[in-house]
């Protein structure tokens, strides 16, 4: 296939891209484009034979429910059967925005979209880019990350082309995305809100408006123990070993000195072996890494800037051709538990504490 690839300024909005791009979504075709997070690989949600093309694409299981992303409060009507208070608590604040809510689905929804459930998730993203190819395609588009499955997720056209290429009928590049890491997604269908997986609006943001809410087990497990083999995520792509560079990666945990002294010792002695190391530092160490490939990820000072740096590094590793990474940690709370979360998945729970 070959795939069209056009820029779009969320400043300047060229029409016709917009419009080509909503054409194609609405005659059943595959288009990537940026949103706020990540960019979103989308197609026609309320077409079960368009969003089927998407899994094709991904190589994705097709367990896995797909987001449908909505341009207007009013298209919510026509997916989701009821809208509970605190759902509408959470959207009057955190849409549009970086937020996906889980809702019991019309069945005008199809199975193929969500995966055979009886729920959907929607978001409503505040990018101007894809709020104006969902507007123009006039259909909620269904857009998981535009990631092949199991890769870390895209934060700028590049990675898309990278990932996408001959595989998609257009990919819009709007740029680098603001965010970097996937909407917080909370379920609402239940007595008490659940978050399924974090991001950038953070548990405490979330309490602040409806009281305590859940967390699904799998997004606060250090280990794998921890969730236990036969548990099922209630977002069932959160099982999935995700993110994941190719080259091993291994995290290091406790008091900053001891990780960076533990780091240069490994680092060493892999060097040392023939191996080529990638080392995952920060603006505040990384200067006091001596052998490896060392990359700042961003500044402690600002947990955004990890968020926004953590899945071009994991790519860049791969075209880097390391054998082995190893990084720092992070605080888990507030955006630290979504950075953790994203990356413990990506070093498949190697965690040593140091
Ligand atoms: O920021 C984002 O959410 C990005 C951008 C493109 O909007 N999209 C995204 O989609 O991250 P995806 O497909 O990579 O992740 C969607 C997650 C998966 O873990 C999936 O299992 C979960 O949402 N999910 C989707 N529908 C669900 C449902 N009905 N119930 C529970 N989890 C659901
Ligand atoms: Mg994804």
């Amino acid at each position: 296939m070959n795939t069209i690839i056009k820029k779009a300024d969320a400043e300047n909005i060229n029409i016709d891209v917009i419009n080509e791009a909503g054409a194609i979504i609405k005659r059943g075709g595959l288009v990537a484009f940026p949103t706020e997070t990540v960019y979103g690989l989308g197609a026609n949600g309320m077409d079960e034979e368009a969003a089927s093309k998407i899994y094709a694409a991904k190589g994705r299981p097709s367990d896995n429910p797909l987001i449908l992303h909505i341009s207007d409060i009013k298209m919510l009507d026509g997916i989701v059967s009821d809208v509970p208070e605190a759902a509408k608590v959470l959207m009057d604040k955190f849409w549009p925005g970086p937020m996906t809510l889980v809702f019991r689905k019309r069945k005008e929804v199809p199975y193929g979209t969500t995966g055979g459930l009886d729920t959907v998730a929607v978001r409503f993203p505040s990018h101007k880019v894809a709020l104006d190819i969902i507007s123009s395609s006039g259909v909620p588009i269904a857009a998981p990350s535009a990631n092949t499955s199991g890769r870390p997720s895209p934060t700028k056209a590049s990675h898309v082309i990278e990932d996408m290429d001959g595989k998609v009928d257009m990919i819009v590049d709007g740029g680098e995305v603001g965010i970097g890491i996937e909407s917080t997604i909370i379920d609402v269908t239940g007595d008490v809100p659940m978050i399924l997986r974090p991001g950038y609006i953070t548990k405490g943001m979330v309490e602040e408006l409806v009281g305590p809410v859940l967390v699904d087990k799998v997004v606060t497990a250090k280990t794998v123990e921890e969730i236990g083999g036969d548990y099922k995520p209630k977002a069932p792509g959160m099982k999935y070993r995700h993110y994941a560079p190719k080259a091993e990666l291994t995290m290091f945990d406790g008091n900053i000195e001891n990780v960076v002294e533990e780091i240069n010792r490994l680092s060493k002695e892999a060097s040392d072996s023939g191996k080529s190391v990638g080392i995952i530092a920060t603006e505040e160490t990384k200067d006091r890494y001596n052998f490896g490939k060392v990359v700042s990820i961003g500044t402690r000072k600002d947990e955004a800037s990890i968020a926004r740096g953590l899945y071009g590094i994991l790519r860049d590793f791969d075209t880097m051709d390391v054998d082995v990474i190893y990084s720092e940690t992070f605080y888990d709370d507030d955006l630290g538990q979504a950075i953790m979360n994203r990356l413990i998945k990506a070093a498949g729970y190697r965690i040593v504490n140091v």
